[in-house]
């Protein structure tokens, strides 16, 4: 992913949300989730070395700190992502123990890891993350960062998980907005391309001409826009000229969460089977465990991966 691409991702994190998954994770991952991140620290030595990599705004990374505090262990953690990590967010959400046990470091590729950060890592973890590097650059950096006997062990996106059902829905809806040219109309009223009045016409043309799929309906994005259309309908000429840098920023964001969006699928058609792992071995690491998360007993969470460095 090139570097403006990765920009809907610090849009994301500045908001400060906790997890890629607010909507099932708003505080921070828990359950299953939580007692499997748990249980990698207890595995842990004193004075071990561990990398968070994608780490977003450090979800892991602070579930292992809290965790390392609670067993009155002392271990160092590096979180990394390509995109503006949200620091200030996190300083006022945890307190400074907390914090000061993660070395936080936005704008590092996993790619490049090996010039970015310490090597003789004992551990190195993600969740939802390595799946969208190139694995065949970022499996060769991570193993020159972990010294010998070190481990690598992550989560990734099950393409059998609920939220990709939500998402490939979600995904039909943005390309539906597109091709009946609502968006578009939306985006030439923000340019001033065309006047409110004939904005307004254009609009209710496009809405009684294209009747959306039912399945559209209990979606928040479908909602949203529901919402947006009706009170862009009843406003005043010269109150949508008012509107129209807050409108700028609602249909920035629609391109950001429509990137997201984008992203998370392409990343599911990958991790379809476990083919996209080979990079990992062609650069020394053997596959030591495995399995799968099940949230509270029944969401596929995602595939776990526990893979050494043995030479
Ligand atoms: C789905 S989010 C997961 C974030 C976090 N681990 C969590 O579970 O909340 C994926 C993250 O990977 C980051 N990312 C994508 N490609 C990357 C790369 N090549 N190197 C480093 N980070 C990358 C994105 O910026 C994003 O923050």
């Amino acid at each position: 992913m090139s570097q403006p691409e990765l920009e809907h991702w610090s849009n994301y994190w500045r908001s400060g949300v906790q997890t890629s998954l607010p909507q099932d994770f708003k505080e921070n991952y828990d359950g299953e989730i939580l007692s499997f991140w748990n249980h990698q620290v207890e595995q842990l030595e004193d004075g071990a070395k561990i990398v968070d990599v994608c780490t977003g705004n450090g979800a892991i990374a602070i579930i292992m700190a809290k965790m390392a505090i609670k067993l009155n262990k002392k271990i160092q953690i590096t979180a990394v992502d390509i995109s503006k990590i949200n620091t200030n967010a996190l300083s006022k959400r945890y307190d400074r123990k907390i914090m000061s046990m993660i070395n936080f470091k936005s704008h590092c590729r996993i790619e490049q890891l090996h010039e970015q950060i310490e090597h003789e890592q004992d551990l190195i973890v993600s969740q939802y993350g390595l799946e969208y590097s190139d694995l065949n650059l970022s499996a060769q950096s991570m193993a020159k960062v972990m010294k010998s006997g070190g481990r690598l062990v992550f989560l990734s996106h099950s393409s059998k998980s609920d939220v990709f059902q939500y998402m490939k829905v979600e995904f039909r809806i943005y390309e539906w907005l597109e091709d009946i040219g609502i968006v578009g109309i939306f985006n030439k009223l923000v340019a001033k391309k065309i006047s409110p009045d004939y904005f307004k016409k254009k609009v209710f043309k496009i809405t009684s001409e294209y009747q959306p799929p039912v399945e559209f309906q209990s979606q928040p994005l479908f909602g949203s826009w529901l919402n947006l259309i009706r009170q862009f309908q009843q406003m005043s000429d010269s109150i949508i000229y008012q509107q129209t840098v807050a409108l700028a920023d609602f249909l920035k964001q629609h391109r950001y969460a429509k990137s997201r969006a984008n992203d998370m699928l392409n990343v599911a058609e990958k991790v379809k089977d476990d083919g996209w792992l080979k990079p990992l071995v062609l650069n020394g690491l053997t596959l030591k465990q495995n399995g799968h998360i099940l949230y509270k007993e029944k969401h596929m969470a995602g595939d776990w991966f526990e893979f050494q460095k043995v030479n």
